[in-house]
C-alpha cells in the first residue's frame, strides 16, 4: 500500500530551542496513528509540519493528499456557525449535514432559534470551549479529505460527549488516514498504532 505521509530523519528547531530531533515516520494510507507524549514534547510541532504550517527546516516530508487539521488552539471566525463550517466553499446540503451530526453539533443546534445561521461572535466568544472544538471537527469533517489531524480535538468535551463523538467520527473516516494526539486513552482506542514523542524523538 501506498504511503499517506512519510517523513525522514524530520528536525525542527525554534531560534536556538531543537524542539524534534529526528523523526522517522511512514504512516499507510488509512492507517489510524495516536500521538502521545508530555506537554511541550513537540506532537503539535509536529503536526504543523505535517499540515503545511511550518516550512520544513531540515529532513524530509512527504504528504500524499490533502489534510484537515483540527487545531489545538483552534480559532473561530466572526461569522456564522455554517460558514465557519464551510470556510466560504460551496458545500453539498448533504454533506453540512451529516459533518453536522457526525460532529455531535445536532442536539444543540435544535436549540438555536437560528441554528446554523447563528452567529459565533468575535472570536468565536459567544460559544463554548466544547461547541467551538464541535464546529472545527464539523469544519473538517466537510473538507472531506484523505488525511484528518486532531490534535487534542476532543480535551473541551465532558467524557460522554467525547466518547459518542469518537464514535461516530471512527464511523465516518473508514478509509481515511487519521493521526490523533490525546492524553485520554479512551480518544486513541480506534488507533491501529501509538507513538510517544520523548525529548524530541519518536518511539512506538
Ligand atoms: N511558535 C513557537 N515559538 C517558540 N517555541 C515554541 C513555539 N511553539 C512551540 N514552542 C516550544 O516547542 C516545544 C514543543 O511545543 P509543542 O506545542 O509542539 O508541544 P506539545 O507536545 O504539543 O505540547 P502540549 O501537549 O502542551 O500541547 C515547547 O517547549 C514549546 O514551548
Ligand atoms: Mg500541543
Amino acid at each position: 500500500m501506498k504511503d499517506a505521509i512519510t517523513i525522514r530523519n524530520l528536525t525542527h528547531a525554534y531560534g536556538e530551542k531543537t524542539v524534534l530531533k529526528g523523526i522517522n515516520l511512514c504512516i499507510p494510507e488509512g492507517q489510524k496513528v495516536g500521538i502521545v507524549g508530555e506537554s511541550g514534547s513537540g506532537k503539535s510541532t509536529l503536526i504543523k509540519l505535517i499540515a503545511g504550517l511550518y516550512r520544513v527546516q531540515n529532513g524530509e516530508l512527504t504528504v500524499n493528499g490533502d489534510t484537515a487539521v483540527v487545531m489545538q488552539s483552534l480559532s473561530l471566525f466572526p461569522l456564522t456557525i455554517r460558514e465557519n463550517i464551510t470556510c466560504g466553499h460551496n458545500i453539498p446540503e448533504e454533506r453540512i449535514a451529516l459533518a453536522v451530526k457526525t460532529a455531535q453539533l445536532e442536539d444543540w443546534l435544535s436549540t438555536l432559534p437560528d441554528g446554523l445561521e447563528t452567529f459565533t461572535g468575535e472570536r468565536g466568544g459567544q460559544v463554548s470551549g466544547g461547541q467551538a472544538q464541535r464546529i472545527s471537527i464539523a469544519r473538517a469533517i466537510a473538507k472531506d479529505a484523505p488525511i484528518l489531524i486532531l490534535d487534542e480535538a476532543t480535551s473541551a468535551l465532558d467524557v460522554k460527549t467525547a466518547d459518542r463523538l469518537m464514535t461516530s467520527l471512527s464511523a465516518w473516516w473508514k478509509d481515511r488516514t487519521v493521526i490523533t494526539i490525546a492524553h485520554r486513552p479512551e480518544a486513541l482506542s480506534y488507533c491501529d498504532v501509538i507513538y510517544r514523542l520523548e525529548d524530541g524523538v519518536l518511539h512506538e
